[in-house]
């Protein structure tokens, strides 16, 4: 019987999570699947329909009429709302990186998410992939709590600022965070019996082998 293996990848802004994800995919032939991209494909669709991050009811109303659908692109899941998926120019811009965090923390938006992202392991097995690793602030705590594996990246604030430049990317990380982790519903937080990864002083290639020993258990190379 061949296993279908489950990593959990939890961290802050610019602690590596994508990075570490999409070179841990290609290692072990998993499908990838950033949660972040979907709360920023909804946001960038709310934004375009005019709902304003402090209108609840509006976000709520909007929310419900959102039709999910996956396209997978090399080995990693794009989500298609009503058909369309939103380009990465898009989702990764400015705009939407200030509204994402106000949007993920209405409880209607993260339930419209839930029964999706769990779905995302059925993708991947029906795909032929050997397991799925995933990333966002509530994946071991929440999606799968009993996920294979469950890391928990981070870095200091000013090391994830510093990244983020290098990238060219306009974002203010510390405020993410502060707004993530002080939500009521699934903050970002480690959680319990996840392992814990300081990559302040690490560089990517060392996090992804740090990783991929504890991996390689199950999935030999
Ligand atoms: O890449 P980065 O860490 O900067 O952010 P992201 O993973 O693209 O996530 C964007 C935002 O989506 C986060 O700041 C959270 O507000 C939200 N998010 C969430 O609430 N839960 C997740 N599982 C993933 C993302
Ligand atoms: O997904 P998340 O927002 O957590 O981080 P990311 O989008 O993977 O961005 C992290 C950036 O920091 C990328 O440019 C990486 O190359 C770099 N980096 C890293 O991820 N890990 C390190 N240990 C050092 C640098």
């Amino acid at each position: 019987m061949s296993t279908f293996v489950i990593i959990a990848i939890d961290g802050g802004a610019a602690s590596g999570k994508s990075s570490t994800s999409r070179l841990l995919a290609e290692r072990f032939n998993l499908l990838h699947v950033d949660t972040g991209s979907f709360y920023r494909a909804v946001t960038a669709e709310l934004l375009r329909a005019g709902v304003k991050t402090d209108d609840v009811d509006g976000v709520r109303a909007a929310v419900a009429g959102l039709k999910f659908g996956t396209r997978i692109e090399g080995r990693s899941a794009r989500m298609e709302i009503n058909g369309r998926v939103p380009p990465e120019a898009e989702i990764r811009g400015a705009e939407v990186t200030a509204a994402v965090s106000h949007f993920a923390a209405i409880p209607e938006v993260r339930a419209a998410l839930l029964a999706y992202q769990r779905g995302q392991a059925d993708v991947g097995r029906e795909k032929g992939f050997r397991g799925l690793v995933m990333e966002g602030r509530d994946i071991g705590s929440v999606i799968f709590p009993d996920a294979d594996f469950r890391f928990f990246l981070h870095a200091d604030p000013e090391e994830r600022a510093k990244r983020r430049a290098l990238e060219g990317r306009q974002d203010a990380v510390a405020e993410r965070d502060r707004l993530d982790a002080s939500r009521k519903t699934a903050p970002l937080a480690r959680p319990e019996g996840a392992t814990d990864i300081d990559s302040t002083h690490l560089t990517l290639e060392q996090v992804v082998d740090r990783l991929s020993a504890d991996i390689a258990v199950r999935l030999p190379l």
